[in-house]
């Protein structure tokens, strides 16, 4: 050790999937952590609530303890893996107002309260580094944050579910129903017990606020990131995007644009979505994340890799590490995180999309042009149309692809076709995302 370098004191709370693995990786790297950082890194405790649960590694049980404030008090660096937002929250913003730099991984507190947190973190020069709440291993906080900081980034689409992505891409190989490869996922450990947060799509628009907020330099809260999830996505839509070359994903879509009335905002979204087979993102299959950046000078850019894992995020987790004990190091405030640019998030239905629309219609003549009327009427085009007989009932599977319109004329047209005389159903819609060379 330098003579006159005080050893850095890391406190990490919790010690389960992800935390378990940083306190290994203290104990067991410290001497490579010590030539990184110019000073000894030292685990000064675990918190967690059970003292006796079993760990994977193991930990010594002297580190562990139930009094995760006192742990708090006592670090230069707090660490925190519990998950969860309000007691999170408590003991991050003890951490900050104590004076320490603090690591988190942890996406529903940041896209919960992400400015009050960064704002106590400005106030007292403290670094709030969170590289692993997006994207699991995959860098992508600090490209935003850092490497891009001098160019305009234009639009991100992102795959940053792992269990959506496993299960959609078992839909797609595999022709399964949502249910039966929701079931395979859990059989295979890549869906939690409860994955509903993963279905629904609340995870990854925790991830799409935290993104569109660091990539247009602005505040997107949670509340205004519309939400849609994959369990009404038939094998029926997976098939008939395969016969179009497209494959469903569920996509973080956060974007720069202007409204109807000039006024320039952002705006993120999560839905299913259609994406041609050769866009970049169609590739990424499994668990596995991608997120794909679009930047005025930087063109194209795709990050990707292993979005969650204990070993995988701990990687995310130990840099955030390294670089907030060279901090205190070398010395100097932490970086300030305040959204700069003011762009408001705009109404999501001013956003526009290609719509593919499933409609279960009566096999009769005249529905065809009935149906391309109503939605003509509404402002809205159609690309293409493809009708199959079902045989069922007189009825026959009309699937109409539109042109780009705005969410605000799909919703329109969503109403009168289910209140069409000629319409038994309206059976889906996904957007359809990714075309080139427009949309990226
Ligand atoms: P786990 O559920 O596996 O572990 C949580 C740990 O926190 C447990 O050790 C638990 O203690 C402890 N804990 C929970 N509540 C408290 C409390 N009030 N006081 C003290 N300890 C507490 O979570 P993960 O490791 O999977 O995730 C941690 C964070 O990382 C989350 O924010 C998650 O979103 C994020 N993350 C996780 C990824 C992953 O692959 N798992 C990927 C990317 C981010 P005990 O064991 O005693 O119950
Ligand atoms: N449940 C998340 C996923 C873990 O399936 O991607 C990483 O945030």
């Amino acid at each position: 050790m330098t003579p006159g370098v005080q050893p850095i004191r890391v406190a990490v709370l919790g010690a389960g999937t992800v935390g378990a693995e940083v306190a290994d990786r203290l104990l067991t790297r410290a001497a490579e952590f010590e030539s990184r950082v110019g000073a000894p890194l030292v685990l000064a405790g675990v918190a967690v609530r059970d003292l006796d649960a079993p760990r994977t590694p193991a930990l010594p049980r002297e580190l562990l303890t139930t009094d995760a404030e006192s742990l708090v008090l006592g670090a230069h660096i707090v660490v925190e893996l519990i998950g969860g937002v309000d007691r999170a929250r408590e003991l991050v913003l003890l951490a900050l107002e104590s004076g320490a730099d603090v690591v988190t991984g942890n996406k529903a507190l940041l896209a919960t309260h992400g400015p009050e947190l960064f704002a106590a973190a400005e106030r007292v020069g403290a670094q709030l580094n969170y590289e692993a709440s997006v994207g699991g291993a995959i860098p992508i906080i600090r490209p935003l944050r850092d490497s891009l900081a001098g160019d305009d980034v234009q639009r991100i689409l992102g795959i940053v579910n792992g269990t959506t992505n496993f299960v959609l891409d078992r839909m797609d190989a595999h022709g399964d129903s949502f249910e039966d490869a929701l079931a395979t996922a859990t059989e295979l450990g890549y869906a939690e017990a409860d994955p509903t947060g993963d279905v629904s799509g609340l995870d990854a628009a925790h991830k799409a606020a935290i993104l569109a907020g660091l990539a247009f330099h602005t505040t997107v809260p949670l509340s205004s990131v519309p939400v849609e999830g994959i369990e009404r996505v038939t094998a029926e839509q997976v098939a008939a995007g395969r016969g179009t070359g497209h494959v469903v994903k569920l996509l973080a879509i956060c974007e720069r644009l202007t409204g109807p009335d000039g006024v320039e905002g952002v705006s993120a979204r999560v839905h299913p979505a259609l994406l041609p087979r050769d866009h970049p993102l169609a590739s990424v299959r499994g668990a596995n994340n991608a997120i794909f950046v679009q930047a005025s000078d930087a063109r194209d850019l795709m990050f990707y890799g292993a979005g969650a894992g204990g070993p995988e995020t701990s990687s995310a987790v130990l840099g955030d590490l390294v670089a907030a004990a060279r901090r205190h190091v070398i010395g100097g405030p932490g970086l300030a995180a305040a959204p700069s640019s003011g762009l408001p998030v705009l109404d999501p239905g001013v956003v526009s999309s290609r719509y593919q629309i499933s409609l279960v219609v009566r096999d009769e003549p005249g529905v065809l042009a009935a149906v391309a009327g109503l939605v003509a009427d509404l402002g809205v085009s159609i690309e293409t149309a493809q009708q199959t007989r079902s045989g069922v009932g007189g009825t026959a599977t009309l699937v109409i692809g539109t042109h780009r319109a705005p969410e605000a004329a799909l919703a329109a047209v969503v109403r009168a076709l289910s209140g069409a005389a000629e319409v038994e159903q309206v059976a889906g819609v996904l957007r359809v995302e990714g075309d080139r060379p427009k949309d990226g």
